[in-house]
C-alpha cells in the first residue's frame, strides 16, 4: 500500500496540483528535521490553494513539529518551505507570507479580554491601532463572539475560547491557517459544532487550511484531502481526495487500516529504541 500501491485511488504524495495546475499554496521540498532522533525525512507536501487538507498520523510521528516548521516557529534541519511558488524563510520576523496556527488549547492570556488578546497579536505584527480594532471586531463577529468581545477567557466555555483563538489566527489574515488538533479538548457535541463552524469559515474566507487530527471520522467529514503520515522518521504515506470516495464508510476503514499499520510500526520502533538505550 505504501507509495500509492494499494486499493485506494490515491493522489500522489506530491499532489495533483503540481501537474500543470496552479502551484501549491503551501509545499515542502525535501524537508528534514532531526533532534536527537530523526523526526521528519524527505517530506514533500503539496497543498493546493483553497484545500481543507487534513493530516492523520501516529502519536509522536512529528505532526506538531511539521506545523511548527510551516509557521516559522522552528527551522527545518534541511529542505525548503514554499508558499505560492516562493521559497520562504518563515523564521524571519516580518514576512510577507502569513501562516497562522491554532493549537490544541486556546493559549489566550487570562488577564486580557478576548478582544485584547486578538489586538495584542496584531499590534505585534505592526498593524495600526485603528485597523487592529476593526479586524478584531470583524473576526470575533465572524466566529460568533461579537457580543463577548470584552469577556475574559475564564468567563467563556472551552468551545468559545477555542473560537476566540481561531479569530485571533484569522485576524492575522494569513495565507494559510494551520490547526493542530484544535477540537480534541472539546466534548463530542461542541466538537461537531466547531467542525461545522470551521467548514463555514473556510467556505466564507477561502483560506487554505492544514488540519491535524487524530479522528478519522472528523477528517473524512470536513476535508477535501487527507494525508496519512508514516511512523518516524515521518513522511507522507498516502494522500486521498475525499470526493473521489462516495462510500465514506469504506474510506474510513481504509484510512484506519493504514493508520493502524503506522501506529504499530511506531510502537515497534519506539520499543526497539528503548531497548537499545536500556541495553547501552
Ligand atoms: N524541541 C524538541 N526537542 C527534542 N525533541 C523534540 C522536540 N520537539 C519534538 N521532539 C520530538 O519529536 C518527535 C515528534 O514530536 P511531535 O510533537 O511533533 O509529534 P506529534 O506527531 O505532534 O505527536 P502527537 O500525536 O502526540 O501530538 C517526538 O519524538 C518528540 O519527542
Ligand atoms: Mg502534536
Amino acid at each position: 500500500m505504501r507509495d500509492g500501491q494499494g486499493s485506494l485511488p490515491a493522489a500522489p504524495a506530491a499532489s495533483a496540483c503540481t501537474d500543470g495546475g496552479p502551484p501549491p499554496k503551501l509545499a515542502t521540498r525535501h524537508l528534514y528535521k532531526r533532534y536527537q532522533i530523526e523526526v521528519i525525512r524527505d517530506l514533500q507536501l503539496a497543498v493546493r490553494p483553497g484545500a481543507f487538507y487534513s493530516i492523520l498520523g501516529p502519536n509522536g510521528c512529528g505532526k506538531t513539529t511539521m506545523l511548527r516548521i510551516l509557521c516559522g516557529l522552528e527551522a527545518p534541519s534541511s529542505g525548503e518551505v514554499v508558499i505560492d511558488g516562493d521559497v520562504v524563510d518563515l523564521t524571519r520576523q516580518h514576512h510577507q507570507h502569513r501562516v497562522a496556527i491554532v493549537f490544541q488549547e486556546p493559549r489566550l492570556l487570562p488577564w486580557k479580554s478576548i478582544a485584547d488578546n486578538v489586538r495584542l497579536c496584531l499590534r505585534s505584527l505592526g498593524v495600526s491601532e485603528r485597523e487592529a480594532r476593526e479586524r478584531t471586531r470583524h473576526y470575533l463577529e465572524l466566529v460568533g463572539l461579537g457580543s463577548f468581545m470584552h469577556y475574559y477567557p475564564n468567563r467563556l466555555s472551552g468551545g468559545m475560547q477555542q473560537r476566540a483563538s481561531i479569530a485571533r489566527a484569522l485576524a492575522v489574515e494569513p495565507d494559510v491557517l494551520l490547526m493542530d488538533e484544535p477540537f480534541s479538548a472539546l466534548d463530542a457535541q461542541n466538537r461537531r459544532i466547531m467542525q461545522d463552524e470551521t467548514v463555514k469559515l473556510w467556505e466564507e474566507t477561502h483560506k487554505t487550511i492544514l488540519f491535524v487530527t487524530h479522528s478519522i471520522a472528523e477528517a473524512v467529514r470536513i476535508s477535501t484531502e487527507i494525508a496519512v503520515l508514516t511512523a518516524r522518521p515521518m513522511t507522507i504515506r498516502q494522500v486521498v481526495t475525499v470526493r473521489d470516495h462516495a462510500d465514506t464508510r469504506a474510506l474510513e476503514e481504509e484510512l484506519l487500516r493504514m493508520l493502524t499499520e503506522e501506529v504499530d510500526r511506531q510502537r515497534a520502533l519506539d520499543l526497539e529504541r528503548q531497548r537499545a538505550i536500556v541495553g547501552a
